[in-house]
């Protein structure tokens, strides 16, 4: 495959002239880098996956035509096998300011979720508790839900306010005590963004002695996240919500997952993180992983290489300046899309948090979200309708298992994506 144009050179090129900008966002030198968007459509479905950018694909098919064997490191097949690995999680670990020795990798988050909460439910019994809450998409809902059932252990729940959609740090203290064991709590809402307090609900966990889980899927996509200052003992995110390809990964304090013991095979190696992880990895996905992460981190138009010497040659300060330029390009963009709604007849955003990622729900009075969906998607603005995997969430909201019609935003959405946007929606409520 041929590699595709390099974010950091053309950013690089662009911001020469500019660089009294430190911190810059060229939404068209991005676009550029994403051939799926030459088909055409205004792509506002990012909270269910996002596009890719050619040097994620060029980083798969890479991996899959070099010599690669089971990880090793003896044979160069063998070392390009572990290479990879190592390179994969010390990108997550930067991405998220996690320690690469406690990154586990996974088919997807709600697998992981699932194989943790079996392997940490092992030692709870009747009279333990474990708190989900109500805002949380289901993958860090059910699987606790059924662990906690399957020990005879109590699920407490945490309840978000329906009218801001804020879910309070006291909203879970009200239902911790001496015998909670875990909080399962999202980094930020998949279904109307918001993002709850999650290092004041961490430290009210830790003070009652709970393990924190915290669901980082949409969050990852849309902000810096630093694990240690949200308090999350465990922190979950998926690669294809931020241009990467379609993988989980779990990022713990390797102490603590020293502890756990999960199933596994007889001749499968007990070392950390790897025992957490079941058969062969994807070398491609993961090689896939490292380049998307390297994509974030030449957001910013800080696009120093490695081992250029200098703060610019540090990923987790690049990541840092990429993520603060994205959210405030995302938020701008949210913020035209609100204030185009707004004036739209009968238009509910229920999205509403203080602090909020770019994900708004929108309902239609006397109307179905879903026709929205198909006449949008007729007019190549791709924007879907439900409830998303957010089902207690949208039935607290009074919007049952239907939802509405979710439109996020992802790094490739510009003005003119807006612009189709609020006219089809205007047409659509016209007709
Ligand atoms: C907030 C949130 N959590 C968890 C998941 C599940 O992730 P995965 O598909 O990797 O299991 C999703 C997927 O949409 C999500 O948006």
């Amino acid at each position: 495959m041929r590699n595709g144009p390099d974010l950091g050179t053309a950013l690089r090129a662009r911001t020469a002239t500019r660089h009294a900008a430190r911190v810059s966002y060229d939404v068209a030198a991005v676009r550029a880098c994403f051939p799926a968007l030459r088909a055409g459509a205004a792509h506002f479905d990012g909270p269910g996956g996002s596009q890719v950018p050619e040097s994620v694909a060029a980083a798969v098919a890479a991996t899959l035509t070099s010599p690669i064997a089971n990880r090793g490191r003896v044979t160069q097949a063998e070392r390009t096998a572990d290479d990879v690995v190592l390179a994969a999680r010390q990108a997550i670990a930067d991405l998220v300011a996690g320690d690469p020795g406690g990154v586990v990798f996974g088919r997807s988050t709600t697998q992981l979720t699932y194989d943790l909460s079996r392997t940490l439910s092992a030692g709870w019994g009747p009279g333990d508790e474990v708190v989900v809450t109500r805002l949380d998409h289901d993958a860090n809902v059910r699987p606790w839900v059924q662990a906690a059932a399957a020990r005879g252990a109590t699920v407490r729940w945490a309840e978000f306010d329906p009218a801001t959609g804020e879910l309070a740090p006291e909203a879970v203290g009200r239902v911790l005590s001496d015998r909670t064991r875990l909080v399962a709590v999202t980094g930020a809402s998949n279904l109307i963004g918001t993002r709850p307090d999650v290092a004041a609900i961490s430290a009210l966990a830790h003070d009652a002695g709970a393990l924190t889980h915290v669901d980082g899927v949409h969050l990852t996509a849309h902000a810096a996240v630093d694990v240690r200052a949200l308090g999350a003992d465990l922190y979950a995110c998926s690669p294809y919500k931020f241009l990467g390809p379609h993988l989980g990964c779990v990022v713990a304090d390797p102490a603590l997952l020293g502890r756990l013991h999960p199933d596994k095979l007889l001749p499968s190696t007990d070392a950390v993180p790897e025992r957490f992880e079941l058969g062969t990895l994807p070398y491609e996905l993961l090689a896939g992983t490292t380049a998307a992460v390297d994509f974030l981190a030449g957001l910013g138009g800080l696009a120093g290489r490695a081992g250029d010497g200098g703060p610019e040659s540090d990923r987790r300060a690049r990541l840092e300046a990429g993520m603060a330029a994205l959210e405030e390009h995302e938020d701008r963009l949210r913020e035209r899309i609100e204030d185009g709604v707004r004036a739209l007849p009968g238009v509910t955003v229920w999205s509403r948090a203080a602090r909020r990622t770019p994900t708004l729900l929108l309902t239609f009075d006397g109307r179905d979200a879903a026709d929205a969906y198909r006449f949008l998607a007729e007019r190549g603005v791709n924007a879907p309708a439900g409830s998303f995997y957010a089902i207690e969430a949208s039935r607290h909201l009074g919007l049952g298992d239907t939802g509405g019609l979710r439109v996020g935003l992802a790094p490739y959405n510009d003005d003119e994506d807006v612009d189709r946007l609020l006219a089809g929606l205007g047409e659509w409520l016209d007709g």
